[in-house]
């Protein structure tokens, strides 16, 4: 279960994240579309606590993404648009890694 309360994001100025709330319930899948610069990747790096939040608050099965962080990411699979890979590995060399 994802809980996201309150999620606020600012770059400088600029309101990426306006105080979004929504729970995604276990076995449930869920679809999260929005225009060009809604603030959907901003909204998943922070779910995934690779970019800290302006304010609200997020929980990955009860654990608190930015107060318990190792433990939230236990249970969180994300692959982001541009995957952080190094190219020259192999699959089961990045696996070991
Ligand atoms: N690193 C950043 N620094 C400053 N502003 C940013 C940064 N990343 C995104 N923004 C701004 O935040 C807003 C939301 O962008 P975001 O990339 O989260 O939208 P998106 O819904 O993922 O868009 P797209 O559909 O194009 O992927 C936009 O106004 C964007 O210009
Ligand atoms: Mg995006």
């Amino acid at each position: 279960m994802i809980t996201i309360e309150n999620l606020t994001k600012f770059y400088g100025n600029n309101r990426a994240v306006n105080d979004i709330s929504f729970t995604i319930n276990d076995n449930e899948i869920l679809g999260f579309l929005g225009p060009n610069g809604a603030g959907k990747s901003t909204t998943m790096n922070m779910i995934a606590g690779y970019l800290p939040m302006s304010g609200g608050k997020v929980t990955i099965c009860g654990d608190d993404i930015t107060e318990n962080p190792v433990k939230a990411k236990r249970n969180i699979g994300y692959l982001p648009e541009i995957p952080p890979v190094y190219p020259d590995m192999k699959v089961r060399e990045y696996l070991d890694f």
